[in-house]
């Protein structure tokens, strides 16, 4: 009884949060990316012959503006009600596509040769159905996770694994690991541990696993490496 009463306080609470942070992004959105526009003009007008001062003003100017920006795609993002659309999805293609689109969005690539990504797969091919752009980006925010997580390096492997009714993803890196106070927590909007975190990457996984009917689950170990598994339906009735 205590524990219904808990979950319905936290629901409430947490819809109010996203219904609070869905209006600041929405305001936030045309001034940013006028900011950013703004930012961009300057950086092509400045010389190399222009003073350090000036030259560094604008970059700072560029970078946190994109900085913001990624906050806002993030709770818009998070926050979004636009409507699911399920289709089959190739999910090897999906998964090979994500990785792709984060080397392609990086503006720091130092990681790409530091990192080893692999994906395998019991079947050539893998067709569920799903919304392929969110599911895309479950794979973009795990992956992320995982190479902020190896900053000296290691390995990405993916793993896709058919069951009869489902297929389960395994994402698995050697990076630095959680402690259980972190793990309990992660799935939390806006808990992060990192200095540019929004804490939004695993919120808007889960919320995205959920409306697929699917579920998810982590292993971790100090020092060792993450394991996110998710498990989808095969085919989903929308
Ligand atoms: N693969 C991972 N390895 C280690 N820690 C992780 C991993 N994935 C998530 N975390 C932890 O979970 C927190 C929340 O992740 P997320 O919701 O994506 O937000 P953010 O990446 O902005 O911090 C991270 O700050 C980090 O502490
Ligand atoms: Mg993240």
């Amino acid at each position: 009884m205590k524990n219904c009463f808990r979950e319905l306080f936290q629901s409430k609470k947490l819809a109010s949060i996203g219904t609070l942070a869905s209006g600041v992004a929405h305001e936030l959105n045309n001034p940013l990316n006028n900011i950013y526009l703004a930012a961009q003009i300057l950086s092509k007008e400045v010389k190399d012959e222009y003073p350090e001062i000036i030259k560094d003003t604008v970059k700072d100017i560029f970078s946190q503006a994109l900085r913001v920006k990624g906050l806002v795609a993030d709770l818009l993002d998070y926050t979004r009600e636009k409507e699911y659309v399920f289709s089959d999805v190739n999910l090897n293609q999906t998964i090979n596509n994500a990785f792709q689109q984060l080397v392609k969005s990086s503006d720091d690539l130092s990681w790409y040769t530091k990192i080893n990504f692999s994906l395998s797969s019991d079947k050539p091919e893998t067709i569920i159905s799903a919304d392929h752009v969110r599911l895309g980006r479950v794979f973009l925010n795990l992956f992320n996770n995982a190479i902020d997580a190896m900053k000296d390096g290691g390995n990405l492997n993916v793993k896709i694994i058919s069951e009869d009714d489902t297929v389960s993803v395994e994402v698995a890196d050697t990076g630095k690991g959680m402690s259980e106070k972190i793990l309990d927590r992660i799935f939390e909007p806006f808990f992060t541990t990192k200095e540019k975190g929004t804490g939004l990457g695993l919120a808007i996984v889960y919320n995205i696993v959920k409306r697929h009917s699917g579920d998810i689950s982590v292993k971790s170990e100090e020092g060792k490496g993450s394991t996110f598994k998710i498990t989808l339906p095969r085919r989903h009735e929308s």
